[in-house]
């Protein structure tokens, strides 16, 4: 029986690291991901494989794409595709660290690193605006419906998709915005988390709501706030059992459809979007089949 990597449904950890990696040497790719598997266990560690990779091994994942690209009025969304990716989840940076390392180590040199981002939680799972996030995030078998593939036979069930996006804030925009601008932004009240019914429809909710697409559009989302010196924001990351549901939110909040922008952009923006396949796990080890290894 195939199972989800347990990081993915699990809860967001207290310290997180990102790792990207380009493919370097295709024809040691396979042994790379078999040492790969020993040191991540899709737990303390969320693996994703990218179109490049997948591609690159002569393989196909139904529905695993290139990540879309949007150039609207003042912002842009970028697509930076990317071999593999790794969710190292803990509690402890240099335990973190050391895990990063080991990781390198056992995919060189079929693969190179491209970025690591250290990511942490903001008090209780918030975004660094202040603003909780993850409130409408479905749960239990709902969690599992949305982002988990079933029924689609040995190697792929249990699989997942995952966007990622890394957003940069501009904080002290968002300060100097009043505060009922800024929950106008969200859509959400920040000193009690409502919901704010006549919030314009630029707000974040209002375009995001997963319920109001054709199909409904959930996702679970386990997005982690990141910084590094002066910089700072938001690694976005949603898994779905297909990269349906995130593109028509995405859509939607670039103004594709009515011409009306997520507020968001206002004050952050995206540097990075990659899609991955994280592949299910079998006996307690990465499954790494539907790749043919
Ligand atoms: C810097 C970027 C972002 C920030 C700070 C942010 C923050 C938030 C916050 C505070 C909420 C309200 C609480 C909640 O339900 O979680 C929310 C909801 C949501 N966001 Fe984002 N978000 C960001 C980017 C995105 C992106 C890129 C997408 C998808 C394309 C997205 C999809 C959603 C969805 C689906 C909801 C729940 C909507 C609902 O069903 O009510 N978010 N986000």
């Amino acid at each position: 029986m195939n199972e989800a990597q347990a990081g993915i449904l699990g809860p967001c950890p207290r310290l997180a690291r990102y790792l990207t990696f380009s493919l370097t040497e295709v024809s040691r790719a396979g042994k790379a991901l078999q040492s790969l598997c020993d040191v991540a266990d899709g737990d303390k560690t969320v693996v994703g494989f990218g179109q490049p990779l997948v591609l690159g091994l002569g393989g196909r994942i139904g529905g695993l794409r290139t990540f879309p690209s949007y150039a609207g009025a003042a912002f842009t969304v970028p697509s930076t595709p990317a071999a593999l990716w790794c969710w190292l989840r803990g509690e402890d940076r240099g335990e973190l660290l050391h895990r990063s390392r080991s990781i390198q180590r056992a995919v060189s040199p079929a693969f190179g690193p491209d970025s690591a981002i250290d990511a942490f939680q903001f008090g209780a799972s918030r975004d660094l605006t202040g603003y909780e996030d993850g409130t409408e995030n479905p749960k239990g078998k709902k969690a599992t419906k949305a982002a988990i593939v079933q029924g689609e036979g040995e190697g792929l069930d249990g699989s997942s998709f995952v966007a990622v996006q890394q957003w940069v804030h501009d904080l002290d925009r968002f300060d100097s915005m009043p505060a009922r601008e800024q929950d106008n932004t969200v859509g959400r009240r920040k000193k009690d988390n409502k919901e704010i019914a006549d919030a314009p429809p630029s707000a974040h909710v209002k375009r995001a709501a997963q319920e109001t697409f054709e199909p409904q559009a959930f996702v679970v989302r386990r997005s982690m706030p990141w910084a590094d010196g002066a910089r700072a924001g938001l690694v976005f990351v949603a898994f779905g059992k297909s990269l349906d549901a995130f593109e028509a939110q995405l859509k939607r909040m670039v103004g594709a459809e009515d011409g009306v922008t997520d507020a968001l952009f206002k004050f952050t923006r995206p540097i990075s979007g990659s899609y991955f396949w994280c592949p299910p796990v079998k006996n307690g080890r990465l499954d790494l089949r539907a790749l043919g290894l």
